[in-house]
């Protein structure tokens, strides 16, 4: 039986420690952190998404100013709202929900976001920066495992890691921040042959590969700590990992659930980011 790795609640406290930082910090400088979240249509997910960040920044005491672009928004109109926004200094953080329609090309539209304000640390700057080790902001999802993985108590110095999954958003730079903290970290994809002889010798294993049910029992190490960053939608409408969770969970020692694991990090460590976006443009730091 694996201990359940709970991310309602490590979030709560990370949540917690930025409410009472930003309370600190409105009364000393008397201004309040605000991050701008940017819809483009009306993809579903995206708008749950949005709405959670709102909401979050409710909870922590943040300014949040949403901005809803019709489907057929152009470049052009994006490209000038991020300007508008790059501008505004009640605008400490600005994110640009992905995806975004097929007329804009999304990289143009991130290189434009201000690199201090860029709070998902997509910018090739910030891209950068957690290459060498050298970063303000963390890439909200990896950011929020190792926070997890961080609550167990389990060392990650030395442990053989590996990452399923290598997008920009979560396993390249998953993989950098296990390596930061000493792992030794393996990166396996659709090309990588005999994938299960790879993943059963981690002892922290983090599925990003985006297909249901993916990780197998065979495919884990006895009491290997099990990360599940999926999130997907079943034909019956329920959330599921791209773990079997039922399966996997006798073999690991502790496994995240899903929904409830890594879902609710994210968002806390983008109020995280944004808090210290908040911090290093008013000199607070
Ligand atoms: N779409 C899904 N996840 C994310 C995220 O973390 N940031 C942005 N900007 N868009 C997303």
């Amino acid at each position: 039986m694996a201990n359940l790795i709970d991310g309602k609640q490590v979030s709560a406290a990370v949540k917690e420690q930025v409410r009472l930082e930003t309370e600190k910090l409105v009364q000393e400088s008397g201004k309040r952190p605000g991050l701008a979240v940017v819809i483009v249509g009306n993809n579903p997910a995206s708008r749950v998404y949005v709405n959670n960040k709102k909401k979050a920044c409710e909870t922590v005491g943040f300014q949040s100013f949403e901005y809803t672009l019709p489907e057929d928004t152009t470049q052009e109109e994006l490209l000038e709202l991020v300007q508008t926004l790059n501008s505004d200094s009640n605008v400490n953080g600005i994110l640009v929900q992905l995806p975004v329609p097929p007329q804009i090309d999304d990289k143009a539209i991130i290189n434009a976001i201000s690199a201090e304000k860029d709070v998902d640390a997509f910018h090739p700057e910030n891209v950068g920066r957690i290459m060498i080790g050298d970063y303000a902001f963390l890439p909200c999802t990896p950011a929020g495992v190792m926070e997890l993985i961080d609550s167990t108590g389990v060392e990650i110095s030395g442990k053989k890691c590996v990452v399923i999954g290598r997008s920009n958003i979560v396993g390249k730079p998953m993989a950098m921040l296990l390596l930061h903290r000493s792992g030794t970290v393996t990166i396996c994809h659709s090309r990588t042959q005999d994938l299960a002889s790879v993943t059963r010798e981690a002892d922290i294993l983090v599925a990003a590969v985006g297909k249901a049910n993916f990780v197998t029992a065979d495919m884990v190490k006895d009491g290997a700590v099990v990360i599940d960053v999926g999130m997907n939608r079943l034909e019956n409408g329920k959330l599921c990992g791209d773990v079997d969770f039922a399966q996997v969970e006798p073999k690991a020692s502790w496994i995240t659930p899903v929904p409830g694991g890594v879902g609710p990090m994210t968002i806390a460590m983008l109020m995280k980011n944004t808090l210290t976006a908040f911090k290093q443009q008013n000199q607070l730091a």
